[in-house]
């Protein structure tokens, strides 16, 4: 997982099983930063308090974290990755 500024939004780039995709890296329970917690295959595991979340589909998995990560079309061009935010 590798976090960026793109403008305003902080947004983690995951790859899982070597295809990229991107979501917001801060959770959406309090502000921790979910690039710094622990990924296993698509699940996303908050470092602060727990909540795990699909990066694929930004669902939530589990309390205390109710609402989805908000997800992002991403494209890769060589050696560049674009993200749409
Ligand atoms: S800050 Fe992520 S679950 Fe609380």
């Amino acid at each position: 997982m590798y976090a960026v500024e793109l403008g305003e939004k902080k947004v983690m780039i995951v790859n899982v099983d070597g295809k990229l995709y991107a979501t917001d890296s801060v959770c959406t329970h309090e502000t921790a930063d979910l690039s710094t917690g622990f990924l296993t295959g698509s699940v996303v595991t908050c470092p602060l308090h727990l909540s795990r979340f699909d990066v694929i589909t930004g669902e939530a998995q589990n309390p205390p974290a109710t609402v989805p990560l908000k997800t992002y079309g991403l494209k890769v061009e060589g050696t560049s990755v674009y993200v749409q935010v």
